[in-house]
């Protein structure tokens, strides 16, 4: 038995998990002492009151012999699929329900995707960015290529017209940097792709942080991009489902590839490997794409959007350099006097009680950056900030 050698070039730990791990080693060193968490990205407000009852109606409909429910249909229930479609036909985006497949989050289906494609294919990932994506490749074992991001093109790096690549990931807004592409970027992105017969890999698990209305909120918005991307999405940042899991990925008809549909792979693919999320949070996601649903949705989303006010008031105030907070729920920060990422955690863990993610975990590009996330407590924000003010 041979084991897959690539799990051996991966770091030791995935980065959320190390960061959990040096906070437990300090709470254990310093008892008594409040840590305050400005690290992951998990939503902290309670669901609201449209996806609550929608799921306790699921829950009792399946303690009757009538509307019990066993396995789901295999793309998702279609009350789901179809509350997908409204919701891009509200972007301008036609799509049919046979496009869309739910999963239980993006994490899940941007790794599963790698099973469509052939083990040599180049893969191209923007740095810094959801390490999620690198790792899997390195589990894969696939040769990996990275675009540079920096102070200098905002963390929005395009492709130079002679790069070549199979599979490129785009993260919009980026998870770390909360930097958007606009869609004259995107475009680029899109005419790139189609020249190259590349698939782009499209993470739009913040769109609904978009705030500026001339910034697309999904890459079909742009022409040409259903013959070239899929499309991951959730609602653990758009609805606070990060607990509940469910998502969506959209595999156009139009995507193509010597000959094959990408859309029938994948369905071969989720059909042998994926039973489907549970009707209850199926019913809980279509009541949080209502139109109840998302003013709720929208109401917590103004709250974290306030949080990043109040992080990038302050590192104004503290003459930081940074990016982020205003399209997104992560602000980006380089770190003061040429420290590297994980120095200025430990500085900010020891002198503040404060965890953020360093920047090194998301690429090399990352180094000597940090980031914060909106993702908190109001108080916490507010003390997080007091703290900074006061001891850094
Ligand atoms: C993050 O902090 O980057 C995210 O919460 C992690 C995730 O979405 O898996």
């Amino acid at each position: 038995m041979k084991i897959n050698r690539g799990f051996l070039q991966l770091n030791d730990r995935y980065l959320f998990s190390r960061i959990a791990r040096k906070v437990q080693e300090y709470r254990g060193e310093h008892p008594g002492q409040e840590v305050l968490n400005l690290g992951i990205g998990d939503w902290t407000l309670p669901l609201g009151p449209a996806v609550l009852t929608a799921m306790e109606r699921a829950v009792m409909e399946l303690g009757s012999a009538e509307t019990f429910r066993g396995y789901g249909e295999e793309q998702g229930y279609a009350f789901l699929r179809q509350a997908v479609c409204r919701y891009y036909a509200a972007k301008g985006v036609e799509l049919a329900e046979s496009e869309v497949f739910i999963g239980d989050g993006a994490k899940s289906d941007m790794g599963n995707i790698l099973d469509l494609f052939a083990p040599e294919s180049t893969v191209l990932i923007p740095d810094p960015v959801y390490p999620a994506y690198l790792d899997t490749n390195i589990m894969a074992g696939r040769s990996v290529k990275f675009l540079a991001g920096s102070r200098e093109n905002r963390f929005l790096p395009l492709p130079p017209a002679d790069l070549r690549a199979d599979i490129v990931y785009i993260c919009s807004p980026n998870n770390p940097t909360g930097s958007v592409y606009s869609r004259e970027q995107l475009k680029e992105w899109v005419a790139w792709a189609l020249a190259q017969e590349a698939i782009i890999l499209f993470d739009s698990a913040y769109e609904a942080y978009i705030q500026d209305p001339d910034l697309p909120t999904s890459i079909y918005q742009i022409p040409g991009a259903q013959q070239c991307a899929i499309e991951f999405c959730s609602l653990s940042k758009t609805a606070g489902f990060t607990g509940v899991r469910c998502g969506y990925t959209v595999v156009p008809h139009g995507l193509v590839r010597d000959g094959i549909s990408l859309n029938e792979l994948w369905l071969r693919r989720q059909t042998t490997k994926f039973n489907g999320v549970s009707y209850i949070t199926q019913r809980g996601a279509e009541a949080a794409l209502s139109e109840r649903g998302l003013q709720e949705s929208r109401a917590s989303i103004s709250t974290y959007m306030a949080n990043a006010r109040v992080i990038a008031e302050t590192l104004r105030d503290l003459g930081f350099w940074f990016t982020g907070g205003e399209n997104a729920p992560y602000i980006w920060l380089q770190c003061p006097q040429g420290m590297s990422s994980w120095e200025f955690f430990d500085l900010l863990l020891h002198n503040c009680g404060l965890v953020g993610t360093p920047g090194s975990g998301f690429g090399r590009c990352g180094e000597g950056f940090f980031r914060l996330t909106a993702f908190a407590r109001r108080e916490d924000i507010s003390r997080a900030m007091e703290r900074l003010r006061s001891r850094y």
